[in-house]
């Protein structure tokens, strides 16, 4: 068994810490300018400019049940998609808004059919929420607000309510609790500490501006299982670290303890579709830092941003099936895994995971190693290694004296595995020890 324990939270994390790969789905009105979700924000658009992309919001190729097939292909085991962002349009069909996207073109309840096909492919079924809502008549400005620099914003934010801005948002994830099913994961988006350079008309917006312990007690009773993020300010199930990766198990600030942590990473630098963004990770990236994820104890979730049209263009599809082609004949270095026991030392560009059974261990050979990986301390304790893409047995001595017989790297704990001089055709091959 893994001797690593994480902090107790309120919700179900089992399921969760086996699954390990999921995709987030970042899709909006956002897709049809095509140049990041923040675009609201950034090009400092009024409501009225931004108005132009409900009025032709039409995902006429929208077909969801393509996306968890995607998905489960690439081996992912969950997602978690945007059922609000900032820009505040719901992509489910509300009672409380009419900034919905049955009131566009598209004309149907977008999340049903998500829910619906990624449930059909047995994938687990996540909402991100956003709290912050650059449309609602009672949200205030603040430091991240598209009209955070207007001459007057004590004007704008006369009549602004944000008492019933939280009401809102309890009432909208009621919904979204209550009329779909079970869900797994609900995933809010984000708060705002106060910052000294802040104008006096923003307002900082954290837990207690999102009245963020009623609107968890809302979803914990309509969803007792349910995970749910620590970004509306209070601590919950899950630490999500964004555009990062970990380079150790996260902790808790105060008591040190392991956390349940999830990376969130994009394909490139936009969460949302972005039509000329050029900076799209390599394959080689994309399995690492998978591998790297688990390799700290951790789970990944990849995001796509799929157009207005409502397909994944080609490069999400190409990255997708990297993951697809890899996942195929590794993921068992992954599904059930975690970081390995301290008594395992990873050898020079490698990385370590192993079944939280504590019975099998994984090494992922990032730098391919020649002929020979050596692994001190391994002596004594593995009865058998393969490759895990194709299950051929790679052959191990212990106690080796040395490869010329001269002693070099002699040693009693060292452990020797013979490997094929040619790199297997596998962008990160994987060796599958079986512990004794
Ligand atoms: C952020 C951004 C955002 C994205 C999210 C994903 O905080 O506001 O656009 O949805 O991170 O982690």
């Amino acid at each position: 068994m893994s001797s690593y324990v994480t902090k107790k939270t309120p919700g179900n994390t089992d399921w969760f810490v086996h699954d390990r790969f999921g995709m987030f789905i970042h899709w909006g009105l956002y897709a049809m300018p095509a140049r990041h979700e923040w675009v609201k924000m950034r090009e400092k658009m009024t409501t009225e400019q931004y108005s132009k992309y409900f009025k032709y919001f039409d995902p006429d190729m929208y077909d969801p049940k393509e996306w968890a097939r995607l998905a489960k292909a690439a081996g992912m085991k969950y997602a978690v998609m945007t059922t609000r962002h900032h820009e505040g349009f719901s992509m489910f069909d509300t009672k409380f808004s009419d900034y919905k996207c049955t009131n566009t073109p598209a004309g149907r309840d977008l999340i049903r059919e998500y829910v619906d096909a990624f449930r059909a492919e047995g994938l687990k079924i996540g909402f991100y929420y956003s709290l912050l809502d650059w449309y609602h008549e009672d949200y205030t400005l603040d430091r991240n607000h598209p009209q955070r620099d207007i001459p007057d914003g004590d004007a704008f934010n006369e009549g602004r309510d944000m008492h019933r801005y939280a009401q809102f948002m309890r009432n909208q994830v009621t919904e979204l609790l209550t009329n779909y099913g079970k869900i797994d994961i609900l995933w809010f988006d984000f708060s705002i500490p106060a910052n000294p350079s802040d104008r006096p008309c923003w307002q900082a917006k954290t837990a207690p501006e999102w009245e963020a312990e009623e609107l968890i007690k809302v979803a914990r009773s309509l969803q007792p299982d349910i995970m749910i993020d620590n970004r509306a300010g209070i601590e919950q199930d899950l630490y999500t670290p964004e555009q990062y990766q970990p380079q150790a198990w996260v902790t808790h600030k105060v008591t040190g303890e392991k956390v349940v942590w999830e990376a969130c990473q994009t394909f490139s630098g936009s969460w949302g579709y972005h039509r000329d963004e050029s900076t799209w990770k390599s394959p080689e990236m994309l399995i690492q830092m998978l591998i790297n994820t688990v390799a700290f104890g951790g789970n990944l979730l990849m995001n796509v941003g799929p157009t207005a049209r409502g397909y994944l263009d080609e490069r999400a599809e190409n990255a997708l099936g990297v993951y697809a082609k890899w996942m195929k004949y590794n993921s068992r270095s992954i599904y059930g895994c975690t970081m390995a026991e301290p008594e395992f030392t990873a050898p020079f560009g490698c990385r370590l995971t192993q079944t939280q059974d504590g019975k099998r261990l994984y090494i992922h050979l990032f730098d391919y190693p020649y002929k020979f990986l050596e692994l001190p301390g391994y002596a004594g304790k593995v009865d058998y290694a393969q490759f895990l893409h194709d299950a051929s047995e790679l052959k191990i001595r212990e106690k080796n004296p040395g490869h010329f017989g001269d002693g070099q790297s002699a040693s009693d704990d060292l452990l020797v595995i013979s490997l094929p001089e040619v790199k297997p055709n596998v962008i990160v091959p994987v060796i599958e020890l079986f512990l004794k």
